[in-house]
């Protein structure tokens, strides 16, 4: 059985590039639903069937026994949903994890007192972040921004428009005392070094980048040897597929990009 790896466009591909790098001997089947992207200015029920609807399609045709949403919109806006009541109705031997609760214990880890996240309106206005934070370090101190034209950016191979964009969303840090920028999108890592660049620009000094391509697949890892019954159902096979709900020429280069990969194949398929 296969690792699926979810996201509401083509952003996923610089996370699950990272799975493959660290994890190349699994079978991972990647699903963009590039027809229907952004997700992230969505209303959270039509996120959450939106998201089914692509689980559902992972797990029933490409015979998925664990999915990570790599989208933060649909993590916060359908992964509780789906664990309760989706996945025991139809497939209580499958798990569905998300990228949410590895990105806050990488903060609790590093122990920041003051973080700022860039992410899109949905996941901004849940405060999911500020939530999850706070049960864990109840004066930590979170400054939250959307920053949703990255998303179309990077969906519409357009990066030459891009240090604008991000220069006027890491300026609304300015003033504050925040040690690290949570890049909480998926499409964001796309953009890790120039972020980087610019915060130091215009906050005058280094951040960290808080990217989850470098620590989700170190917490995959770690959650397959906490579960071995999970584990011992992967295939071994390294076969690697990459589909997407529409495609277009631009789409195909954009995919070859964010995967950093020339040679990668991304298919249209109808869900
Ligand atoms: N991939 C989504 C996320 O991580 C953002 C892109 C969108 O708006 O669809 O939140």
């Amino acid at each position: 059985m296969n690792i699926g790896t979810f996201d509401s466009g083509l952003g996923g591909l610089v996370i699950t590039r990272a799975l493959i790098e660290a994890m190349p001997e699994y079978n991972f089947c990647y699903l963009g639903d590039t027809a229907r992207v952004p997700y992230g200015n969505r209303s959270k029920e039509t996120v959450y069937n939106y998201t089914k609807n692509c689980i559902d399609y992972l797990f029933k045709k490409k015979n998925c026994k664990l999915i990570i949403i790599a989208c933060n919109t649909a993590t916060f806006a359908a992964l509780r949903r789906l664990q309760q009541e989706y996945l025991p109705q139809n497939f209580p031997d499958r798990r569905i994890l998300g990228v949410i609760v590895p990105t806050i214990e990488e903060i609790i880890n590093k122990n920041y007192s003051s973080v700022g996240l860039l992410a899109t309106q949905g996941t901004v206005s849940s405060d999911v972040y500020g939530i999850e934070l706070r049960k864990r370090k109840d004066d930590i101190k979170l400054y939250s921004y959307p920053a949703p034209l990255l998303v179309p950016l990077i969906e519409n191979n357009a990066d030459e428009f891009a240090e604008l964009i991000i220069e006027s969303y890491v300026k609304k840090f300015v003033g504050s005392d925040i040690q690290a920028i949570i890049l909480g999108c998926t499409h964001y890592p796309h953009y890790k070094t120039q972020i980087g660049q610019i915060a130091m620009k215009v906050l005058g000094r280094k951040v960290d980048i808080i990217s989850q391509d470098e620590f989700v697949p170190q917490s995959l890892k770690n959650y397959l040897s906490r579960h071995p019954e999970i584990e011992r159902d992967l295939s071994k096979d390294s076969s690697y597929s990459f589909e997407i709900t529409d495609i277009n020429d631009s789409y195909i280069a954009q995919a070859k990009s964010m995967f950093k990969d020339e040679s990668i194949t991304v298919e249209k398929v109808d869900i």
